[in-house]
């Protein structure tokens, strides 16, 4: 056998360095190691949670459920107020990324509120394009304030754990659907500081991911542990439900949800709407609002069946 034999399979490091093709092949592939390493790390060290679910963008459905990262309330610099007094590029470019992650399937990327999400919502969401319907006003503060508190008892939730500069960066975005938004005031900026002590800074909410509030809300209800357990092991031997894994994201949240409230008892109907009230914490997938009535009235019937088995 003749010694000097290499296997295929193996790189002659010696070979490759004495031809300068073949080292331009070897520094190829070490570049695209330390672009991959690269990437990895700044992916895991983008400090802002919610950031992250852009890489989430095919699937708009589920992103809106990240929008913020576990916390504590830290103190939070005050903004220079004059910064903000005119848009600019890179503010719409950041407020149009964030509104795609976050915003987008229910607010459609067009801004007309017929996102995946949203064309299943009642009341649905606010079409961006239109003066028409808006409920707390389309004034740069108004939109301020929706932000900061979400419209109750809708699907709109608040929003106010997204860090200020990048909320006012939504803003602006948000009126470039129309051209007929108010352009905000000097005064209307003092107003806003005034009110919401923007250019001061001061201590943060604690950040709490509806993940986290979920579980608080399942912990809460812990004298319902043992009919929940049993209601999720009827269910699962149940040889004719409805497909399941469809609809539901987390059972111990969705069965919770059905058990702790007698809302969605009645009609289909009631069963809709307060999946759509509740769609963001309910442990539901979005995706059940975009079900056809019949599918919906199934899964009513057998949830239905289920609470009070
Ligand atoms: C889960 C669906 C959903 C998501 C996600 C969502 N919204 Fe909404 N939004 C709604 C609904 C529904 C309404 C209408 C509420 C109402 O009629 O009371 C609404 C209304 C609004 C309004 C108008 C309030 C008014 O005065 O009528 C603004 C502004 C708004 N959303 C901004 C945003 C922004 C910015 C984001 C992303 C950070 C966002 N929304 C994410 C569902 C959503």
């Amino acid at each position: 056998m003749d010694t000097n034999f290499i296997h295929e399979d193996e790189i002659d490091f010696k070979a490759v360095m004495r031809t300068p093709k073949r080292q331009i092949g070897l520094f190829l592939i070490l570049l695209i190691a330390a672009i991959e390493v690269a990437g990895w790390f700044y992916l895991n060290n983008m400090s802002v949670a919610y950031l992250k679910t852009t890489i989430d963008l095919p699937e708009p459905i589920n992103t809106f459920e990240r929008a913020v990262d576990t916390k504590a309330g830290t103190f939070v610099e005050g903004i220079d107020l004059k910064k903000y007094y005119q848009p600019n590029d890179s503010m719409i470019n950041k407020g149009k990324e964030l509104f795609l992650a976050t915003c987008a399937s229910c607010h459609n990327q067009n801004g007309d509120g017929n996102g995946q999400v949203g064309v299943a919502l009642n009341p649905k969401p606010r079409n961006f394009i239109s003066a028409e319907g808006w409920k707390f006003g389309r004034n740069f503060a108004d939109i301020f304030k929706t932000l900061k508190q979400g419209s109750p008892g809708t699907a709109m939730a608040s929003f106010d754990a997204i860090p200020l500069p990048d909320r006012m960066a939504l803003i602006y975005f948000i009126q470039t659907f129309a051209k007929d938004f108010p352009k905000p005031t000097v005064d209307d900026f003092t107003a806003l500081d005034g009110t919401y002590n923007l250019s001061k800074g001061g201590m943060s909410p604690n950040n709490v991911t509806l993940e986290t509030a979920e579980q608080k809300i399942i912990d809460e209800n812990k004298v319902n542990n043992e009919k929940l357990a049993a209601l999720i092991k009827t269910s699962e031997d149940n040889c004719c439900a409805p497909p399941l894994k469809k609809v539901i994201r987390c059972k111990e949240k969705a069965y919770g949800a059905l058990l702790n409230s007698n809302a969605w008892v009645g009609s289909t109907d009631n069963f809709v709407k307060f999946l759509q009230n509740t769609i963001s914490t309910n442990g539901f997938k979005p995706t059940i609002l975009t079900l056809s009535s019949q599918e919906l009235t199934t899964y009513y019937n057998y949830f239905l069946t289920l609470k009070k088995s």
